[in-house]
Parts: structure tokens; sequence; C-alpha cells
């Protein structure tokens, strides 16, 4: 990685002093408050435990969900802290309080090797806006700023950019290096054959990773509801199945460009609605009834793809290939997720886009058997496009 890291800064730079953590503790919460998924926070105890380890002062501080730059008790950060000390086992001293001056002092009173999570950035109105003066106010409450929170790293935010350009050294944390490592390599050097899943509902949303994806890998296999925007631009008929009409045009001109490398389902699991699983049966793709709709891929098409991906010394898998959530509509994404395991087991480097993938993934228990699973969502979508993340850009050079 061209950037520098936490294993760049010396005991000299950590040592009673204050490092400033940007970590992404955007995670979810149930109607009590409490984090209903905490494979974000355990994910970035690596980076915090060893500066505290190495007797700095750990100030964190992340967003969760989208307050608009004023407090919102639902936003609060209080039971990510209660995480936080049930997980490190240390004591972390919560700061509830938006103030600036109550933040530093907390800053301040902190000991060497002492926990302090700062409370929601977002519920401070030059957050999002990258103010200046708020990411000023941001690096007087540490000495070193470190970037952790990959997962927001596609934000040009006063917590994620706007500080780095103010506290010097400004480092990525051992999360972000991975991150880093594992997507970067699977876009600049992957070992080949390279085999990518692309699924999800729309191709809109992910048309951008496909056109930057196509050319490097050697398939690329299509599930999800995008895949009845591929068959409509084949001509076939799609029935009920989400399609979106305005990107027909641009599925055929893939169709075009990707030749045989894109694969597509060659059976569907149809059924009259997603409520309706009772009914689900499987059809041909040219056999779409006109009053049913595809919510999974067939069987004929989880062997098809499940062959590409044994056969594969890389995978990269970004989004459901159906109604997940809904059983019978999940047999295709997690049979993905079976052959993603049974491909890491045979030595190939299989990495998860986050999101839906990733809660997939981490449902059917199998986490343990990626390689790589992102914590981030949209920050690995942009990442995967090719596109500079503001918050890893801003950090310190090799
Ligand atoms: C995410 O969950 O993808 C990140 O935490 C970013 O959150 P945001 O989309 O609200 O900026």
């Amino acid at each position: 990685m061209n950037k520098k890291t936490v294993r760049d800064l010396t005991d000299a730079q950590l040592r009673g002093k204050r490092a400033l953590v940007r970590v992404d503790f955007n995670v979810p919460l149930d109607d009590a408050g409490r984090v209903t998924d905490d494979t974000r926070i355990r994910a970035a105890i690596p980076t915090l435990t060893s500066l505290a380890d190495r007797g700095a002062k750990v100030i964190v501080m992340s967003h969760l969900g989208r307050p608009k730059g004023k407090p919102e008790a639902k936003y609060s950060l209080a039971p990510v802290a209660a995480k936080l000390r049930q997980l490190t086992g240390r004591p972390v001293t919560f700061v509830e309080t938006t103030d600036s001056d109550e933040a530093l002092k907390a800053t301040t009173d902190a000991k060497p090797g002492d926990i302090v999570l700062l409370e929601n950035t977002r519920f401070l109105g030059g957050e999002e806006k990258n103010d200046e003066r708020l990411s000023r106010a941001l690096a007087m409450l540490g000495d070193v700023y470190v970037n952790d929170a990959f997962g927001a790293a596609h934000r040009a935010h006063a917590s994620t950019e706007g500080v780095a350009r103010e506290l010097r050294p400004a480092v990525a944390g051992l999360l972000m290096e991975k991150e880093l490592d594992y997507l970067g390599r699977a876009l600049g050097n992957p070992e080949h054959p390279f085999v990518a899943i692309m699924g999800g509902s729309k191709i809109s949303g992910k048309i951008d990773v496909i056109d930057s994806l196509l050319p490097k890998v050697d398939r690329m296999l299509i599930g999800g509801a995008m895949a009845c925007t591929f068959f409509r631009a084949m001509g076939l008929e799609t029935g009920k199945s989400l399609v979106e009409e305005d990107r027909v045009d641009m599925a055929k001109q893939l169709l075009a460009r990707g030749k045989d490398k894109l694969v597509l389902p060659v059976d569907a699991l149809v059924a009259p609605s997603m409520d309706d699983g009772a009914k689900a049966h499987s059809v041909k793709r040219d056999a779409i009834p006109a009053d049913e709709a595809m919510y999974d891929i067939g069987q004929e098409s989880i062997r098809l793809f499940m062959q590409e991906i044994l056969r594969a010394k890389t995978v990269l898998w970004n989004g459901p290939m159906g109604v997940f959530e809904k059983p019978p509509f999940d047999a295709g994404t997690n049979s993905i997720a079976k052959s993603l395991a049974s491909a890491t087991r045979s030595g190939a480097t299989t990495i998860v886009g986050g999101g839906d993938s990733a809660a997939a993934i981490a449902e059917a228990g199998l986490e343990s058997q990626m390689t790589h699973v992102s914590t981030g969502g949209g920050a690995s979508l942009e990442f995967l496009e090719g596109k500079t993340l503001p918050g890893v850009a801003a950090l310190d050079d090799r």
C-alpha cells in the first residue's frame, strides 16, 4: 500500500500521546437500542488495542445512521460504547456531549492505554459539509490521526478527510490496510482465473463496477433481479420480474462487450409474488410465465455458477442472487456462499463486498471461511469502480 499505516508510527509518536481514530461503527441497532451486528466493531478492535498496548490514549470517533447535523437520541453511540467495553474487556469512557471543550478535556484526562469514545460525529453540523473549522476542532483532540473507517472512506467529511489535512501524521489503521490490500490486489494483480459474481436488484447501482471489472475478469456471473434486465435485452419474456426499462440498452451493450465472459442464469425460480414461496417453481429462462416473477436463480444456474467458482483462483462477490431474506428464494445466495467457502478451502482467494452479500455470509455462518469479507458497502463499490476514496487519499504517502 502506498499510504502510511499505524505500523509506521514510532513508539515515541504514540506513548502517552492521543491517537485520534476514525472508525466505522455505523452498526444496526434494534428497537431496544442494542447492537444487532457487531462485525464492524470487532473489525476495528485490532487497531484500537494495538494503539492502547503501545501506550497511546485512544480517542475513537464514528458516525451512526444519518442524523442531520444535530443530536438525535436514537443515533447515540452509547450502545456501541457498551459493546466496545464487552468486546475489548477494557474500560471505555463515553463522551455523551458534543461540546468541544468537554471532548478536549476527556482526551487530556485520559491515561495511556485508555479508550475514549466520542458521540456520533454526525451530530455536529459541519461533519458532512467537511467544514474547515470543525476539522480543526477535531484535530485538537489528537496528536496523531488514524483512519480505520474503510466503510466511510468514500465520504469526504470532516472526521474522515478534513481532519487529516489538519493533523499529521495521518495514517491508515490495520482494518483499512487489510481492506485496501485485498480489494486492491483483486483489482490490480488477481490470480487467474478471476471470477466476479454480481447480484442485487438493479444494474443501475452496479454499472460502474461491472464496467471497471469486465476487462479484468475471466468470467462475470450475473444473478439477482438485475439478470432480468439482461433477459429483456436478449428479447426474453420476463413476466412481472423487476426490469429497469431505462437500462435495457445498457444491458445490450454489456452483452455485446462481455461476450462469453458474461454468464447469465439459465433458469429461474419464479412465483406469483415474493410472499408466495409455497408456489415457487423453476423454469428455463425463456419460459418465465407472464404473470410471475423471478425471485432467485434456478438449480441449473446454481450448478453452472458453482462450476465456474470452483475453477477460479480469485473470486469476488457482490450482491445476492435472489430475495435471500425469504426462503425458498435464499437457495441461490446460500449456494454461492457455500461455493465460495469450498473455493477458499481449495486455495482460491475469496473476497466478499460488503452490504447484502456480507450479511448473507454472516447469516450462513461462513464468514471465517472467506479470505476477506469487506466491512464497506458503498465504499467497497466505489473502490471497485476505480474511484479514489477521499478518506484514503488524505492520508500520508509512504
Ligand atoms: C455504510 O454503512 O455504508 C457507511 O457507514 C457509510 O454510511 P453512509 O452511507 O450513511 O455515509
